[in-house]
Formats: C-alpha cells, sequence, structure tokens
C-alpha cells in the first residue's frame, strides 16, 4: 500500500470575486466549495490533507473544525506568491516523506472521485514522476494550456496571461489536479522561478522543471468540461452551482425520487429524500433537510435547515418549513409556516395557520400532538403543547394558557 497524502490550495485572495469572504468557502448547494475537494481526496484514501490558507485563514478553519475534519493539517501561507509557492508552505512537514502527493485547488469543487481514481492509476501504471488530469474545452479561456510535442508527450502547460496566439488557441487545459512523487516534487519546487507576467511562483513550472531534468511527466485527457471549471468569479460559481445541482437531482433521481420540474427545483446537496417522494416545481430545499418516502411536496414550498419529514407527508403551496419535525402522514397543503416545531402522526394544517415562535426576543417551539386538526387561519403562539387529538376552530389564536384552561374542564 502506497502512502499518500494531499495539499490543497486555498489561500488566494481572489480579487475575481470580489469578496470579504474566503473564496473557498463560497457556497456550491449549500456546501463550501472546499468540502467537495475535501470529500473526494478522502474517497481515494488519503492519511493527510494539508490545507493551505491565507486570506481569511481563521474562517476556514473554523468551518472545517468537525469530527471528520481530523485529517486536516492547516498550513499557512503569509503571503500568496503564487501556486508553487503555496505547496512549498508545505516542506517542514512533507520533505521527507516517501509517497504520492495529490495537488488539488479548493476553488474547483466539481472535482469527481472517478477522475482522481483515473489519475492515481495512470500514475502508478506509468510509474511517472508527476501525472495530471486534463480536460479539452471549446473555450479555454483563463486556464493553463497543455504544450505537447509532436509525438504528443507533454511539454510543459503555459498560463493564459503568458500564451504566444498559437498556444492561446490550444483548447487542452490544467484544470488543477496533479499526482506527484513527493521527493521529485520538492526537488522540482526548489528550482522554480517567477519569470512570468505576474512575477508568480507557479506550480505549473513544477512539471517543466522535472521535464528538463528528465523524469517522467504523464498527462491524461480524463476530466470532463464540466468537471474542469475553478471558480474564480460569481458567474462562474453560479455555472458550477447549476452543475452540481444537477447532480443532486440525477442521484436523488437514481435512487426513486420524482422531480417533476428539474429546472426549476432547488436541492440543497446534504437534503436526504426517500423513494417515491414527488418534488413538485418550484419547491427550495434548503440545508440538511430530511424527507421521508411517499411524500408530495410543493408547488412552491420553502423547506428550510433542521427540517425533518416523515412518510406520506403531503405540504404545498407556499408552505415553509424550519427547524421542525412532521411525523408520518401530515398534510400542510396551503400557505403555512412551521418553525421550531414537532408536528405529530397526521396532523391536518389548515391554510393559512401559523407558529408564532418568536416574540421579538427569543425562539419557542410547538408542540402538536398525534391526530390534531387545525383549522384555517390558526395561529399557535408558542411556546406551546397541544395534546393529541385537539382540534383547533379556524381563526383561533392558541396560546398556552388556552390549552391549559380548557383542558382543566
Ligand atoms: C491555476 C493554474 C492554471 C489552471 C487553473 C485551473 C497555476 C499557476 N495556474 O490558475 O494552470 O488552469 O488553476 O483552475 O497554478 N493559491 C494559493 N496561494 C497562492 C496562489 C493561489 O493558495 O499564492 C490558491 C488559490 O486560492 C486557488 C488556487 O490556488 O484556490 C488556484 O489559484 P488561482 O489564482 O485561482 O489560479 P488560476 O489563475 O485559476
Ligand atoms: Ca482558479
Amino acid at each position: 500500500m502506497i502512502d499518500r497524502v494531499a495539499i490543497l490550495l486555498a489561500a488566494g485572495v481572489s480579487s475575481r470575486m470580489n469578496t470579504k469572504l474566503p473564496k473557498v468557502l463560497h457556497e456550491v448547494t449549500g456546501r463550501p466549495m472546499l468540502a467537495y475537494v475535501l470529500d473526494a481526496c478522502r474517497s481515494v484514501g488519503v492519511e493527510k490533507i494539508y490545507v493551505i490558507v491565507g486570506f481569511g485563514a481563521d474562517q476556514v478553519k473554523e468551518r472545517f473544525c468537525g469530527d471528520e475534519d481530523k485529517d486536516i493539517v492547516w498550513v499557512h501561507q503569509a503571503k500568496q506568491l503564487g501556486t508553487a509557492h503555496a505547496v512549498m508552505c508545505c516542506r517542514e512537514h512533507l520533505e521527507n516523506f516517501v509517497g504520492q502527493t495529490l495537488v488539488l485547488c479548493g476553488d474547483g469543487p466539481l472535482i469527481r472521485a472517478k477522475t482522481l481514481q483515473t489519475l492515481i492509476e495512470k500514475h502508478e501504471a506509468e510509474q511517472s514522476a508527476a501525472t495530471l488530469a486534463t480536460a479539452v474545452l471549446d473555450d479555454p479561456t483563463g486556464y493553463g494550456r497543455i504544450i505537447r510535442d509532436v509525438y504528443g508527450n507533454i511539454q510543459g502547460i503555459v498560463e493564459d496571461s503568458d500564451c504566444t496566439p498559437t498556444q492561446r488557441a490550444v483548447k487542452e487545459v490544467n484544470p488543477s489536479y496533479y499526482l506527484f512523487n513527493n521527493q521529485a516534487l520538492f526537488k522540482a519546487l526548489s528550482q522554480v522561478k517567477p519569470n512570468n507576467v505576474k512575477q508568480e511562483y507557479y506550480l505549473t513550472d513544477a512539471l517543466s522543471v522535472l521535464i528538463a531534468t528528465g523524469n517522467k511527466v504523464v498527462a491524461v485527457t480524463a476530466v470532463r468540461p464540466e468537471e474542469a471549471m475553478g471558480v474564480n468569479s460569481r458567474t462562474q460559481l453560479s455555472v458550477a452551482s447549476k452543475i452540481m445541482q444537477h447532480r443532486v437531482q440525477q442521484e436523488l433521481m437514481e435512487n426513486g425520487v420524482t422531480i417533476v420540474d428539474p429546472e426549476n427545483t432547488w436541492i440543497d446537496a446534504r437534503a436526504k429524500i426517500g423513494q417515491d417522494t414527488v418534488i413538485e416545481p418550484f419547491v427550495y430545499i434548503h440545508g440538511a433537510v430530511s424527507i421521508g418516502r411517499d411524500c408530495r411536496i410543493g408547488p412552491f414550498a420553502f423547506l428550510r435547515e433542521g427540517t425533518v419529514i416523515g412518510d406520506d407527508v403531503v405540504l404545498g403551496v407556499f408552505t415553509e418549513v424550519k427547524n421542525t419535525s412532521l411525523a408520518d402522514g401530515v398534510r400542510a397543503r396551503h400557505h403555512s409556516y412551521l418553525g421550531d416545531a414537532a408536528i405529530g402522526c397526521r396532523v391536518n394544517v389548515g391554510a393559512g395557520s401559523i407558529t408564532a415562535n418568536y416574540d421579538g426576543h427569543h425562539v419557542h417551539r410547538t408542540s402538536v400532538g398525534d391526530d390534531c386538526n387545525i383549522g384555517s387561519g390558526a395561529v399557535l403562539i408558542a411556546p406551546l403543547t397541544l395534546p393529541a387529538g385537539a382540534n383547533v376552530g379556524a381563526g383561533t389564536v392558541v396560546s398556552q394558557e388556552n390549552v391549559d384552561k380548557l383542558c382543566a374542564k
């Protein structure tokens, strides 16, 4: 078994995003970009992930501090002098490491585990010092171009800003998916010079150094165009989100969920939805929402963080649910807001009924027992516990005091 680590570059300022937030924390279908890159690394079995942070380092570290992030080693790059310099910051950790080093960018959330698998297989079959996965794009603008000789061997990578007109016409690009023999990587990095328009230390130049010093470098065209995108602008962020949304929905549909109008539906990557549930058009699901089997959601429903829905639940137009559990068989077909509540089995929530969960200072919880019937236009003032089987008349304003009085009779 070969030892394998990963280095993820995430220190950049990202002037093109025009943002105060570190770029890798910008979200794609509900998760920060960096989360997808971490997933991809973990899926190919890396022991440790060295994440290079600089701009907004504390924010990035704070976002990834869960149990699943114990394999991350944070490495600081004080000044962003280029991608080669960023990798070089790992020197004290890795210079004696013997094994494979995967190098990826934190701004490439569309990376797929399968591509990394292909990269690793190629690297091992070719016994190369470095292997990179490339993509062929109709519009290669902005990416480093892969320059090959007449035999198809890679000669180097030239950044967009350094290209001659002939090089600029090359459609094969570098999505920044690299696998290195670690020792060869650090030897080459020490020879990289900032000889380019931006005067930065380019990681791509480490490949030219390797080639010039007689090491084997292999480029495998294994990246689908839609997967190659690095997110450098808000426009690219929106394109990446669309592509990811398509993947999320595709997987749900394969798992037996009907999505009536995929183009007009937005489902968070963290959502879980059961078999034979139907998602009607204009549904927006945000957060790690869980929905059971045989439900019908929407049209125009808004499900937010903390929503847990059982089986056979029907939610209709303009129903908003937040931090609430809905047990099996609940119906809330029209214009409801259910926030910070636990709604029992088979409860019917009439049109326009809401939980008044916020008193201006604090949020309070509502609990509705099994088989309650909530008439139209009811206001349930939290904190509130409604006993099982209660029947709330249309237009009632329900407080705990009222309930207690009625129950005492
Ligand atoms: C880079 C590649 C380019 C490739 C493209 C793919 C280089 C020189 N160029 O260009 O060939 O086509 O990615 O998306 O590598 N970063 C640091 N420290 C630094 C500089 C950058 O951590 O000093 C990080 C950034 O935060 C980012 C990543 O490295 O996550 C890539 O940097 P970026 O400036 O976006 O490089 P590109 O111009 O996109
Ligand atoms: Ca980039």
